[in-house]
């Protein structure tokens, strides 16, 4: 049936305003320095509008921090980052946790850990927080834990549903670890369902993983929203513990999205930016983290350097 607004016209595409973030130059520039400190001169053509991603606040005393690691964009190196730096951390003589709570269970692979012999996974510590002591296995490094994966966690949103404080079933299930280790680090989906919000409700802080790539700003948007949220109704100690820039090379395009995204947050950035490196694709095949694959290469001295301020900011 034709009404009255119908009849009304759109405008036409012509006349719609043409909105363009950073421009897209083809030729790369090898001779640009690697360092932020040139990031940061390199010059926008408009300001950003704010966004909220508010600071942390620090671990209460006597127990684990706990910090998620977390990107609703695919593929920016969430997984890489929890188990470089839990390893790095490790190292250290600090003990660490990680808890993988993505279905895809990468966090176990790249830690020397078969998931084919694990009995207890995220979805039996979510389910059962009973069960949370015996679920933790060890890795290929010392001091270093790791609550599995895996396929068993496709399906736990459903079955979540019908329980009653289901936000909360990650936090009383971690209760009784806290006291026996320095961080907890948790790998998530590039998806915000039950499992992830589980993971901000029982987090301190998060590290969020930005590749330098077009479209990081619109991933830091959406996180924006989801932590204020978070922090409105479930969690208001949540907070930014840090944004990493990964997969970063030396492309005019790289370094106007790293630059932008330290003009917009310029305290919560943490240096150094981490160089694509394919020494870090590779260690995950091998079943070990790069400091026990190559610890001099550029990404593993990357993640030294990132462990060391993360060391730092956490008072560990
Ligand atoms: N700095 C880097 N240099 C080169 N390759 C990298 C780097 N960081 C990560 N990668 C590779 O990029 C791919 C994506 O990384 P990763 O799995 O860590 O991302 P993710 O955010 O966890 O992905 P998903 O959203 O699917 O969970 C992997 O193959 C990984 O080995
Ligand atoms: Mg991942």
């Amino acid at each position: 049936m034709g009404s009255k607004d119908s009849d009304q016209s759109l405008p036409e595409v012509g006349e719609a305003p043409l909105i363009i973030d950073v421009e897209f130059l083809e030729e790369e520039d090898e001779t640009l320095a690697q360092s932020l400190d040139s990031i940061e001169e390199v010059s926008f053509s408009r300001p950003r509008s704010a966004m909220e991603l508010p600071p942390s606040l620090p671990t209460p005393q006597g127990r684990a921090r706990v910090v998620t690691v977390i990107n609703q964009k695919g593929g920016v190196g969430k997984t890489t980052t929890v188990i470089n730096i839990a390893a790095q951390i490790a190292l250290r003589g600090f003990r660490v946790l990680v808890i993988d709570s993505d279905s895809q269970g990468n966090c176990a692979t790249g830690l020397g850990v078969d998931k084919s012999k694990v009995k207890n996974t995220t979805r039996d510590l979510i389910l059962s927080p009973e069960t949370a002591v015996d679920s933790r296995h060890a890795t290929a490094v010392e001091n270093l834990h790791i609550i599995v994966g895996d396929r068993s966690l496709i399906g736990l949103e459903q079955e979540m549903m019908r329980q009653l404080g289901r936000e909360k079933r990650m936090k009383e299930a971690l209760q009784p670890l806290l006291a026996h280790y320095d961080l907890v680090l948790i790998d998530t989906p590039p998806s915000l369902g039950l499992v992830t919000i589980n993971a901000l409700v029982a987090s301190d802080g998060v590290l969020v993983p930005v590749q330098t790539e077009y479209f990081a700003l619109e991933g830091l948007a959406l996180l924006s929203g989801t932590i204020r949220e978070v922090r409105s109704l479930l969690n208001e100690r949540l907070g930014v513990d840090g944004v990493l820039l990964t997969m970063h090379s030396q492309t005019l395009l790289n370094k106007q999205v790293a630059g932008e995204v330290l003009e917009n947050f310029p305290d919560l950035v943490v240096r150094p930016a981490i160089r694509r490196n394919v020494r870090l694709a590779e260690a995950p095949s091998h079943g070990i983290p790069i400091h026990l694959h190559d610890p001099s290469s550029p990404g593993g001295k990357d993640y030294q350097d990132i462990a060391t301020e993360l060391q730092h900011r956490w008072s560990l």
